[in-house]
């Protein structure tokens, strides 16, 4: 299974595709976590990104097309995988969808999870205020930036994939992780509504 995981800051992709992996037995590819640990170990990679995630705003659409083909040619992806933080621009979803179908491969499902700003803002501020080592994007100044930086370039990949017949599930992110990932198992067909 091949799923694609949108939403803003916060809303839970990776909390989900933690879950998920286990699951379906399908690797999960987080960009921002790809890019984090080049960016730890100061590869070339991370030299360059690491000011523009500690600044809220995207990387260029050509360096994560490489970053992501390449992940995407390993042996663990060959039967499905989820993907968290790609695309999020529509040149990645149009890029996304010409490597898929060169592969002969296909997408099956596009999970948008929603959640509104104050859930999302508190949720950011709290992670910032717990984690020992807290993530330099969670800032309260960055989290707002990139909430902006999601309406204005992520967003759009909702009307995008909406109009791709049945490939857009919307979820309510909001409400404890097991609904949210229950409510996910439903939308992907594997797990009745709860009555
Ligand atoms: P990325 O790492 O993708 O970050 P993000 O999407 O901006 O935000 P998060 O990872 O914080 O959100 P999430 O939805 O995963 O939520 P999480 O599960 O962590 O990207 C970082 C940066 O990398 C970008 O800004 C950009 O610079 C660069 N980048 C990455 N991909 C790129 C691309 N394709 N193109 C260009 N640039 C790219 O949950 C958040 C918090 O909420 C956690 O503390 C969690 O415990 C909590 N939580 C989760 N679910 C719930 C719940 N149901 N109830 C209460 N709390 C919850
Ligand atoms: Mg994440």
């Amino acid at each position: 299974m091949r799923i694609v995981f949108i939403g803003p800051p916060g809303a839970g992709k990776g909390t989900q595709c933690a879950r998920l992996t286990g699951f379906l037995g399908i690797p999960h590819l987080s960009t921002g976590e790809i890019l984090r640990v080049a960016k730890q170990n100061e590869t070339p990679l991370g030299r360059v990104v690491g000011p523009i995630m500690d600044s809220g705003e995207l990387v260029s659409d050509d360096l994560m097309m490489g970053v992501i083909s390449e992940r995407l040619a390993h042996a663990d992806c060959r039967d499905g995988y989820l993907l968290d933080g790609f695309p999020r621009t529509v040149p990645q979803a149009e890029a996304l969808c010409v490597w898929i179908q060169a592969t002969g491969q296909r997408l099956d499902h596009v999970i948008e999870l929603r959640v509104d700003k104050d859930e999302l803002r508190n949720r950011l501020s709290m992670r910032f205020r717990n984690l020992s080592n807290p993530r330099a994007d969670d800032r309260p100044e960055l989290i707002i930036q990139r909430l902006l930086v999601y309406q204005m370039e992520t967003k759009p990949l909702v009307n995008f994939y909406a109009a791709r017949d049945g490939l857009l599930k919307t979820i309510n992110g909001i409400g404890t992780m097991d609904d949210v990932f229950h409510r996910i198992l439903v939308a992907i067909g594997l797990e009745k509504p709860a009555r």
